[in-house]
């Protein structure tokens, strides 16, 4: 099969990195889950102590940023400067930060040419907001996956159960609130491709989802 570069865009909870990931091993490809750079530039905020609005502090962030993939014991690691910070990015400060920062122009225009450097070779799958709009309008497939808010706000909060004081309905209040940031954005908004599948995983188990993507992927005739 000739190398494919496949997108998987839509937004939080719908899934996207359970079934990236499946569709990635079915396919012995790679998998990129590009919300982890927005995470990992948030997370550099952080300890610098660097607010969005700050326009000089945000400079010297992306000047400074080392962000890199690992693959360890087949499970994907975000490093910073070599520092693993897989267990960092996913706490509901920097998920709202991350959101916030991604709607910066500076932000997005240095992710975007790291991303493509991860995508150059191909046999990959994708995963974020702008992967078949923006960052790879050439994809070979692209997918959109949806789901119902409150199916999303469910997993999410069975995803945060560790976190003690957390809520459905703050979850659910977030992620509505996350929502409204990522596709109100004036660029690179969260929307689907022209060219993109739709598929709906509300009452649909993830095996289910890559059953139907690969026979999309089949469908399409793109790896002949
Ligand atoms: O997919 P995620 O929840 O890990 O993404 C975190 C944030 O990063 C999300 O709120 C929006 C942003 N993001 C983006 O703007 N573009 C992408 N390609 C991926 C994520």
């Amino acid at each position: 099969m000739k190398p494919l570069l496949i997108t998987i865009d839509g937004p939080a909870g719908a899934g996207k990195t359970t079934v990236s990931r499946a569709l990635a091993d079915r396919l012995g490809y790679t998998y990129v889950d590009t919300g982890a750079l927005y995470r990992g530039v948030a997370r550099e905020m952080r300890v610098r102590q660097v607010d969005p609005e700050d326009e000089k502090g945000l400079a010297r962030v992306l000047a400074d940023l080392d962000l890199r993939f690992v693959r360890r014991d087949r499970v994907l690691r975000l490093l910073s400067a070599g520092v693993d910070i897989t267990g960092e990015i996913r706490n509901p400060e920097i998920t709202m930060l991350a959101s916030v920062a991604s709607a910066r122009p500076e932000v997005r225009r240095a992710l975007l040419a790291l991303q493509r450097r991860l995508g150059a070779e191909k046999s990959a799958v994708f995963e974020g907001r702008d992967m078949g709009t923006v960052v790879f309008p050439d994809a070979d497939v692209k997918f959109f996956l949806i789901a119902d808010l409150h199916v999303r706000a469910r997993r999410r909060y069975l995803e945060l159960a560790g976190d003690p004081g957390l809520s459905l309905e703050q979850v659910e209040k977030d992620m509505q609130k996350r929502d409204a940031n990522d596709a109100g954005r004036s660029i690179a908004p969260l929307k689907a491709a022209d060219d993109a599948v739709y598929i709906d995983s509300t009452s649909r188990g993830a095996t289910a989802v890559v059953d139907e993507m690969m026979a999309v992927i089949r469908d399409t005739g793109r790896g002949k």
